[in-house]
């Protein structure tokens, strides 16, 4: 019987996670598919940590492998850094693969290039999980702009930023007993950096920043502010007059120039990111047709990034492989 075959390169957090979206929801990419949709092959850096091997799975080190099997439709990439996460995905497209990823540090250096290649060679190129982990954002956004016109985003972009913030409030932690916590949750690495100076919320807000101007500022003139230089007592105080602080990213357009900023900001109950809370993400949207917009939802995780892969996949089968009658859609009577 024929299949949609697919490859995913890393197999940590994320690359777990889409191979399970897979794997449960057979039937359902089946209705969408037409055909059943098979994990062929899997791509690992270290072979020794990876002892659970599924059945009928290949996995390896060899890329090479993965480019040339001509019967892999789409990879998802779930790969740390921009290297080499970005010349697989170059070469995938260029093989004529679609693709899939929510390497946010490797697309917000490298995503228009990747976009403009995807349109060369007429392949789709999914990229939601890159920003906000479990919100549709990016979908939601390139729906959006078919009519409306965005002109100022204000965003809870680093769930690891927003769960600190929230324990300092609401236990009294300082920074660094949030930040323990946050870390034997899983929710941080075990170098935060990223989360903690804001470098995450800047690699995102890079990406919303292309999707919906499609221009950048001169980012080397944007601050980034992060939360390490919050004190307990900042928090306390800001908690007594009613406020809350939050780590906000923001760009706007105002008389034709994008202006970006990336720092904590204390806010009032009426703030549509009054009430994010814990490791959540939100993006609020100011639109000219619909007016504001928030969407909130978990920012990372294995499940809600995984999610928004598969999404991108199911998008990607629909508008992508359809039209190159690689997958039917099953009727049903
Ligand atoms: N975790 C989240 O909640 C989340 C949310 C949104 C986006 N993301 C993004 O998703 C990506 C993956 O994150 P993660 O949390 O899943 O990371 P992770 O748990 O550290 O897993 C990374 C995986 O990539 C593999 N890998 C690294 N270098 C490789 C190479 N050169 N060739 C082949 N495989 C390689 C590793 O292989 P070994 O296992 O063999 O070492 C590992 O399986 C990152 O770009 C991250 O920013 C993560």
């Amino acid at each position: 019987m024929k299949k949609l075959s697919v490859a995913i390169l890393g197999f940590g957090t994320v690359g777990q996670g889409v191979r399970d979206v897979l794997c449960n929801h057979q039937d359902r990419l089946k209705e969408i598919a037409g055909i059943p949709v098979e994990i062929s092959t899997i791509l690992i850096k270290h072979p020794e940590k990876h002892h659970t091997k599924a059945p009928h799975v290949r996995f390896t080190t060899d890329f090479q492998s993965v480019l040339d099997d001509p019967a892999i439709d789409v990879v998802f990439e779930a790969i740390v850094g921009k290297e080499p996460a970005y010349s697989y995905l170059r070469q995938c497209i260029i093989a004529g693969k679609h693709v899939i990823t929510a390497n946010k540090e490797m697309f917000q250096a490298h995503g228009q290039e990747l976009k403009q290649l995807a349109a060369e060679y007429d392949v789709g190129i999914g990229f939601d999980a890159t920003t906000a982990g479990g919100i549709p954002i990016i979908q939601t956004i390139q729906h959006l702009l078919q009519v409306n016109k965005i002109n100022r985003v204000q965003a809870i972009l680093n769930g690891t930023s927003n769960y600190i913030l929230t324990d300092m409030r609401e236990n009294g932690s300082t920074f660094d007993d949030a930040l323990l916590k946050a870390q034997s949750l899983g929710y941080a690495e075990s170098d935060p950096t990223n989360d903690i100076e804001g470098y995450d919320a800047l690699y995102k807000l890079k990406i919303l920043c292309e999707l919906i101007f499609d221009e950048q500022p001169v980012w080397e003139h944007v601050k980034c502010v992060g939360i390490s230089q919050i004190s307990a007592k900042a928090i306390k105080q800001e908690a007594a007059s009613g406020n809350r602080i939050k780590h906000i990213a923001e760009i706007a357009l105002t008389e034709g120039a994008i202006t970006a900023n990336i720092a904590p900001k204390s806010v009032s109950a009426e703030h549509p990111l009054y009430a994010i809370e814990g490791v959540n993400n939100a993006i609020h949207m100011k639109t000219d047709i619909i007016g504001d917009l928030t969407l909130s939802g978990p920012g990372a995780g294995a499940f809600p990034t995984a999610s928004a892969m598969v999404e991108d996949f199911c998008h990607i089968v629909n508008k992508h492989m359809k039209a190159e009658g690689k997958v039917t859609t099953i009727a049903y009577s």
